[in-house]
């Protein structure tokens, strides 16, 4: 009985990260049992007042036990289906996810039109103001408060959102994946304005598993404050909890391809492996490491002096910024003393991002590591940790590309993915994709986010 007991509560623990109900549920009966035999011993039944009192003492306490006993109240009542929050267009995201070609025109159509185009959006202070009520907040954006699974509350995932503007994406990228197991650190760079910090303050302030970087970076485009934003927010998730089991790292343009339920059966399978990509360095990469780079002017550069050997036995990888990695994993890297000295040395280089992680994930001693052998190199396809379509890799399938061509725009070579990106997209095996922006094709979004919401509350039927 005694260990039935700690157990149950353990467990309610993972539940209950937000304080809700349950504590009032254990204590409260307990308490109105001890007033009622007071009020007995007191005899003061027998007064007309004490006994209506008693009366609605009993009713308050079955009230709440049936209460207690329903299941969450979003299960039966689906008002958590995303299926029509963008009422005033008639795209049907149905036919877009089965690829029809009809329907992927007219969302292309719809997104030209001026209509579409000056609609109203949530700027950073309509957030600001939405989180003053929390509660009516999280109601209105639909986020899930409760676990859906005890194998998803079991299995807590920590994250790492690196930002720095476009607070509506932050709003839906957090939603699409927010379950009140997992924990959030979310950096915002120090050039973002202030309203938009204090909308993310806003947002984080309304879940007590969400949360602001202690340390925030100022963040170069291809310099080392972009590796120290993620390496920030590592900290104080390893500081927060000893639950979770992996940590992701995530920007501003991405996406889940995958429901939680599957992201944790994913990383199940990794079996305390990371996952990212990690290849053979291309030597046109090399002069990334090989000088010394700074800041000059807001911008990194190439000084032209010579840096010295990186302080490792291990080759250097070639890599991307995203990875997938365990707590064991994360441990170690923040306490190492070679890989601090290795990511000292890495400082004062072009892009660390992109070959950093890649690195250490083949230093042997590293929890979770793959051989240096180039037998185990991990592509970005191989890879669970993002999908993205590069413009010079898509073409023709069926001639050998790896992808089909963006349905979308480019930026920096990349595909900003259209509506017609989701149906292929969605066979395959990653865990995120890269890049949507709403203000690109709000309907790529859109409609992965009510597909993905649709088939998280689905499991729960069953
Ligand atoms: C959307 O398309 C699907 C598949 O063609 C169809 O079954 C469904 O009824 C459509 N929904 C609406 C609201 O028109
Ligand atoms: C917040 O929004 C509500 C509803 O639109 C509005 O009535 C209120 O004045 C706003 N508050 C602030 C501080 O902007």
């Amino acid at each position: 009985m005694q260990t039935d007991n700690s157990q149950g509560h353990d467990r309610e623990n993972h539940y209950c990260l937000k304080p809700r109900r349950l504590p009032l549920m254990k204590e409260s009966p307990r308490l109105l049992f001890e007033m009622l035999r007071k009020l007995l011993r007191r005899r003061l039944f027998s007064y007309p007042t004490k006994y209506y009192f008693l009366l609605l003492v009993f009713s308050v306490v079955t009230f709440s036990v049936l209460r207690i006993h329903q299941k969450p109240e979003f299960v039966s009542v689906g008002h958590l289906e995303l299926v029509g929050e963008n009422p005033s267009s008639d795209i049907n995201c149905t036919k877009v996810l089965q690829g029809d070609v009809d329907e992927i025109q007219k969302v292309k159509l719809e997104i030209l039109t001026v209509k579409f185009r000056k609609r109203p959006r949530w700027t950073a202070y309509d957030y600001i103001n939405m989180t003053n009520d929390c509660t009516s907040f999280i109601k209105r954006r639909k986020y899930i408060v409760e676990p859906l699974s005890k194998e998803e509350a079991e299995f807590p995932i920590a994250y790492s959102i690196v930002v720095h503007h476009k607070i509506e994406m932050l709003d839906r990228l957090l939603r699409a994946i927010y379950m009140p197991q997992n924990f959030y650190c979310i950096h915002v760079d120090r050039k973002s304005e202030d309203s938009f910090l204090a909308a993310v303050i806003g947002i984080a302030s309304c879940f007590s598993n969400v949360f602001v970087a202690s340390q925030l970076e100022s963040v170069v485009y291809a310099s080392w404050s972009r590796v120290q934003a993620d390496l920030n927010c590592m900290q104080d998730l390893y500081r927060m909890s000893a639950d979770w089991k992996y940590l992701i790292n995530l920007c501003g343009m991405d996406f889940p391809i995958k429901t939680n339920l599957e992201i944790v059966r994913k990383l199940k399978s990794l079996m305390g492996e990371n996952n990212l990509e990690t290849e053979r360095m291309p030597s046109n990469k090399k002069e990334r490491w090989k000088k010394h780079y700074a800041v000059v002017n807001g911008k990194l550069t190439n000084t032209g002096t010579d840096k010295v050997h990186p302080p490792l036995e291990t080759p250097l990888f070639s890599g991307s910024a995203y990875f997938v990695v365990s707590r064991e994993y994360v441990e170690y890297v923040l306490e190492n003393e070679k890989i601090q000295k290795f990511m000292e040395w890495a400082k004062d280089t072009y892009s660390p991002d992109e070959y950093l992680w890649a690195t250490l994930q083949r230093i042997p001693e590293v929890p979770g590591s793959l051989s240096l052998s180039h037998k185990y190199d991990m592509s970005d396809m191989h890879a669970i940790a993002r999908f993205v379509k590069w413009q010079y890799f898509e073409g023709d399938i069926s001639k050998g590309a790896p992808y089909p061509p963006c349905s979308g725009v480019h930026v920096r070579s990349v595909c900003v993915f259209g509506a017609g990106d989701l149906n292929w997209m969605l066979r395959m095996h990653h865990l995120f994709a890269n890049k949507f922006d709403t203000d690109i094709d709000l309907f790529a979004i859109q409609c992965l986010d009510e597909h993905l919401r649709h088939k998280a509350l689905e499991t729960l039927k069953h």
